[in-house]
């Protein structure tokens, strides 16, 4: 599974990437405005950094207006993935925009059925959001579940990009079930190496080795 990183702080992605923990970057206009940029500037910034698919949002709500706003922000580089929002303008943008050959990340997805229609309409990536569906006390992943059996029986080549995720499960989930991508906050991915035995066994190695005397440079 690939690891995207949900942010627009230079400073988090260099930080990740320099791990080769970084496959690629998903923004939104709330990380855009968090992160207190420029959005042309700081894409352009982020796509120097990363080689992977890069994700910056549209922010029109209709098609013409959508279109010519995906094909600014896919000039900024070759890996840009323009991310339009599950709605007919949308998927319409998604059809045009991936038919001329850039990469398009179809983002708000709530249900398998708007999954099935991005992949129809040639969509790069699908992001259903997972933790914006726990807050809703639905279960997120069983949605992820629901796309990958469906993407599977017809063979579609939309890449399930898992978004909104908010803990360490959601990412074991996402690998088990097979997503392709999950986007992750920087801090839940910091998150992954933590477990209280690594933290207790270290604890105990170093004191045995204290009391070894010995050095090893
Ligand atoms: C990424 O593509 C999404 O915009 C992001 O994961 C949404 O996360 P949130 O629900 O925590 O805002």
């Amino acid at each position: 599974m690939k690891f995207f990183v949900d942010t627009a702080e230079i400073a988090e992605i260099v930080e990740l990437n320099a791990l080769g923990m970084v496959d690629g970057v998903t923004t939104n206009p709330s990380l855009i405005l968090k992160s207190g940029r420029d959005i042309l500037e700081v894409t352009r910034e982020i796509c120097d950094l990363v080689d992977g698919p890069v994700s910056a949002e549209v922010v029109a709500l209709n098609a013409e207006d959508m279109i010519a706003e995906g094909r600014k922000l896919a000039k900024i580089a070759d890996n840009i993935a323009v991310k339009v929002p599950l709605t007919w303008a949308g998927l319409q943008t998604c059809k045009i925009l991936s038919s001329e050959g850039t990469m398009v990340n179809v983002t708000l997805c709530f249900s398998a059925n708007q999954a099935l229609l991005a992949a129809k309409a040639g969509a790069t990536f699908i992001s259903p959001f997972v933790g914006r569906l726990d807050d809703i006390n639905i279960d997120g992943m069983e949605l992820i579940s629901e796309i990958r059996q469906i993407y599977d029986n017809y063979n579609f080549d939309t890449q399930i990009l898992v978004a909104s995720i908010r803990t360490v499960n959601h990412v074991t989930q996402s690998a088990l079930i097979g997503a392709d991508v999950a986007t992750i906050p920087p801090a839940v991915i910091k998150k992954l190496a933590d477990h209280v035995l690594t933290d207790n066994g270290l604890e105990s190695f170093m004191k045995d080795w204290a009391k070894t005397g010995q050095k090893i440079l």
